[in-house]
């Protein structure tokens, strides 16, 4: 480093607070600090400006129908159709500009740009083929793929013709499928042969035909695109009621499909996430309120505009994928980007070369990505022009000051103002974040609620706790993008996300509070750093995993009797499984059982739930009432100094634990 560049490093390190850049004011979507004040006075009719964004085929008559809390219904009265709104209504003046661009991971392969009249014309002829194939208003159709372009034909697709996608993760594991079919009783999947991965083709369609295998009703369509290259596929016959995505299309070349008009509260798609019990909850997002919220904050917060190319590196597999790489930029008609890959392939540079040969003008990503980023080097993207990145933002858990600065500094070259935006699955969109032409922003702490959100961080009994103090985390207030209930289960929505600080027997909204299950603390400024979950689920490079699924997967295992899985720190990944195990009688604690263990977690969740260390123990700690002391566990995976321990039953296992975990 040359003596400028360690006196630069110094000036960062210190910082603690950083105003936008001028030269991203004078042109932000938004940045009148006004704003804060007029979304309150107006509240809730502020959220017209959301719906404003949407066109509507019928216009609402009431913006929030809160009679019935928690079952808050918004712009009511009002129709619509999501893929309309995506497609048809930029065809006049942007049928042929750039939708998404396409970047496969292999080198070799031209990259493919959907101009919206492109992507419209898929779309129809997907959605053609859909009806055809009995696909009928309010199905749910399932979508296990990859981030190959068909992925987003096929949701718009749905959503043309009002049946709701239900989207999994494609790393996710064949039983993780039949269990998200299970319970959306979905007779519809559509899925791929395979795709690339570090160079290899990876076969996707044993994976899917094995989940089928334990979908408990009649499957009625498998639509398989075909995403591998000849000589690089794997030889699948296909079953009686599987076609390929591609012979779907051609059928109805050509076809046209008109947009199904859906009220605003009609569902749009259900996101399966992990809870603190084994099953998967069924987020249900609606098409009015869920597609507004997400227009709303791509224009606000991610700044998009038409003209932008906007490149967000998260996978549709994901909410932040479906909020912020199809719904949201879509629907303000921009160029949204789309990356198959991994951004260490064919080196670490691959994301620095898509912006620059791009141009990618908002970069918006994880903290364990940017993490990894810093460990490779600034070397990757030093060797590459950023300079038309204006926008940088993160998301899926805490961002260090470090990181937070690094990203600032080497990808944003201090003139990009950085996001940290916190939000859930279940909120549809960002709900904690500054505004990037509005606020100033402090590494590390996501920043005061959005315009219109009402947050505030309490203690057990629900009171604010002071500036500076650690609490929970609470939304007071309804907001358009939420989630309505859990698929078939307004008791499960309840509980899970009321009960906490509600008064559940009132029909007064006030008494009514929203409980995410983070922890967080605000400063004076009313800065909200959001610390992580409160409750068994363990955030592992971004993604959201059920401490209890993956206990359950391994006590599956044959010669395993009991199971605690807990978080602990990661490097890159933020969080890593650690998988304390009691053998069962007469089995021995071998590294075959150990490779079964893992195996067992990778077939029940998929390879992201993988645990970094599987360690054997005789007896787990617990309470005298019986329960396992996860704390202390957490406490000795980070090899940490414990506290008292001798208000255990079983103080003694303690030190054993202890020597396993740090000879492992
Ligand atoms: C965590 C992802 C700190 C949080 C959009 C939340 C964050 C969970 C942030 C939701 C952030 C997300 N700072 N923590 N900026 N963003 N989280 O449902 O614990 O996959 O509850 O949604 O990620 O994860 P989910």
């Amino acid at each position: 480093m040359s003596d400028e560049d360690v006196q630069l490093e110094a000036r960062l390190e210190e910082q603690e607070v950083f105003e936008p850049p001028e030269s991203f004011v004078d042109q932000a979507n938004v940045s009148d600090p006004g704003i804060y004040e007029e979304f309150e006075e107006n509240w809730p009719e502020c959220w017209e400006q959301a719906a404003d964004l949407l066109d509507w085929e019928e216009s609402y008559d009431t913006v929030l129908d809160d009679s019935n809390p928690p079952f808050y219904e918004w712009f009511t009265g009002g129709s619509l159709n999501a893929s309309a709104n995506c497609l048809d209504r930029h065809l006049g003046e942007r049928g042929d500009e750039a939708a998404i661009e396409w970047v496969g991971e292999p080198t070799d392969e031209e990259d493919i740009t959907y101009t919206y009249e492109d992507l419209h014309r898929e779309v129809n002829e997907f959605a053609a083929a859909l009806r055809d194939q009995g696909v009928e208003e309010d199905d749910v159709v399932t979508m296990y793929m990859p981030m190959i372009p068909q992925l987003p034909i096929a949701m718009l697709a749905c959503a043309r013709i009002g049946a709701p996608h239900s989207v999994v993760f494609a790393g996710f594991s064949a039983d993780a499928l039949a269990t998200r079919m299970n319970a959306a009783d979905s007779e519809y999947l559509i899925t791929c042969d395979g795709y690339y991965r570090r160079g290899d083709p990876l076969d996707h369609l044993s994976k899917a035909n094995e989940g089928l295998a334990g979908v408990d009703h009649e499957v009625q369509t498998v639509a398989i695109a075909e995403r591998l290259r000849d000589g690089d596929g794997f030889d699948h016959d296909y079953a009686d009621n599987q076609v390929a995505f591609e012979a779907l299309q051609s059928d109805h070349e050509g076809a046209t499909v008109d947009p199904v008009s859906r009220d605003a509260e009609d569902m749009l798609f259900l996101m399966y996430t992990s809870g603190t019990t084994g099953e998967p909850k069924g987020v249900k997002h609606t098409t009015g309120g869920y597609l507004s919220y997400a227009a709303w904050t791509s224009q606000s917060v991610l700044d998009i505009k038409p003209e932008d190319t906007y490149f967000c590196s998260a996978d549709i597999g994901w909410i932040t994928g479906h909020s912020y790489i199809i719904y949201g930029p879509l629907a303000l008609g921009t160029t949204t980007m789309m990356y198959e890959g991994t951004p260490d392939y064919p080196d670490k540079d691959r994301l620095w070369e898509i912006i620059e040969d791009y141009e990618a003008t908002q970069l918006y990503t994880a903290p364990t990505a940017i993490r990894a980023f810093m460990k490779w080097g600034e070397e990757y993207p030093d060797s590459h022009d950023l300079s038309s990145l204006r926008l940088l933002g993160t998301v899926g858990e805490p961002i260090n000051p470090r990181a937070w600065k690094w990203y600032y500094k080497h990808i944003g070259d201090e003139s990009a103002p950085v996001v940290d935006t916190w939000w859930q699955t279940e909120t549809g969109g960002m709900m904690l974040t500054t505004l990037p032409g509005v606020g100033d922003m402090k590494p590390g702490s996501a920043g005061p609620p959005l315009p219109g959100i009402s947050a505030d961080i309490v203690d057990v009994s629900g009171s604010p706790v002071e500036a500076g103090q650690a609490g929970y985390l609470v939304v007071n207030k309804p907001w358009p993008g939420m989630l309505r209930t859990l698929y078939k289960n307004d008791e499960r929505f309840i509980d899970e996300y009321w009960r906490e600080y509600s008064d559940v027997d009132s029909d007064d909204p006030a008494d009514w509070v929203y409980f995410p299950e983070d922890g967080a603390k605000i400063d004076q400024d009313g800065y909200i750093t959001v610390l992580g979950r409160v409750d068994d689920v363990l955030n592992v490079s971004g993604h959201r995993l059920g401490t209890m699924e993956i206990e359950s997967a391994i006590v599956g295992v044959e010669g395993v009797a009991e199971a605690a899985v807990v978080g602990g720190d990661h490097e890159i990944k933020g969080e890593a499984v650690y998988a304390y195990v009691i053998t069962e009688d007469g089995y021995e604690e071998t590294e075959e059982l150990r490779q079964q263990i893992i195996e067992g977690v990778e077939d029940a969740i998929g390879p992201i739930a993988r645990p970094e260390q599987v360690i054997f123990t005789p007896e787990l700690p617990k309470t005298r009432s019986g329960k396992i002391m996860r704390r202390l566990l957490e406490d000795i995976a980070n090899g940490e100094e414990l506290g008292d321990t001798s208000t255990l039953r079983n103080p003694d296992v303690v030190s054993d634990i202890q020597s396993k975990v740090s000879s492992d």
